[in-house]
């Protein structure tokens, strides 16, 4: 049965009235989920006309995989719809970092939780994460990018088609939510 439509959350209202919007993409290991989600989200926000006024990137939870490039099933499965995910390299994601972040944006539950025990060291920044699916009205509110590590290319697909709706839909909410240009 298809999920009932959630009714969508605002998004986190900017820290600073001038300067960009920054969103960090998270999943576990940076190398397959959260960096496609970064590649397609900044495609969308330069469609939507946004590139300037909304600053993305992506990091894991875990150190596994610091520096390495993107997963092959990952940059395959983006090349195949026409992304070039060849210039990331992967990062992990540290609580001294939430601050500087608008809105941070989990892939599945367990990246939201370990994002939440991060925020509990900084103030304010527990209510700037989201689940990425909680922005595709198709979705519900706890909908997941299940993670694809451990399967084929064709979780690596259904993982692609679970983004791209929801990095559409927050790409669109960001345009008709962020305060236009001073
Ligand atoms: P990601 O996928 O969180 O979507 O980047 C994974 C990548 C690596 C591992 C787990 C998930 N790992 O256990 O190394």
């Amino acid at each position: 049965m298809p999920a009932k439509p959630s009714a969508l959350a605002p998004v986190p209202a900017p820290r600073q009235p001038s300067g960009p919007y920054r969103v960090c993409l998270v999943c576990l290991g940076n190398i397959c989920r959260s960096p496609m989600a970064e590649v397609v989200l900044r495609d969308e926000l330069d469609r939507a006309g946004l590139s300037g006024r909304v600053m993305v990137d992506s990091a894991g939870t875990g150190d596994w995989h610091i520096g390495e490039p993107m997963d092959s099933r990952a940059r395959a499965e983006l090349a195949r719809r026409g992304y070039d995910g060849s210039a990331h390299r992967a990062r992990q994601v540290a609580a001294s970092w939430l601050p500087r972040y608008d809105l941070i944006v989990a892939m599945d539950a367990s990246n939201k939780a370990d994002l939440e025990r991060m925020a509990s060291r900084h103030p304010g920044t527990a209510g700037r994460i989201r689940l990425l699916r909680s922005f595709d009205p198709e979705s519900g509110a706890q909908a997941e990018v299940p993670d694809p590590y451990s399967g084929g290319p064709q979780d690596y697909a259904d993982a692609l088609d679970l983004v791209l709706p929801a990095a559409r839909a927050l790409a669109g909410q960001l345009a008709r939510e962020l305060p236009g240009p001073a």
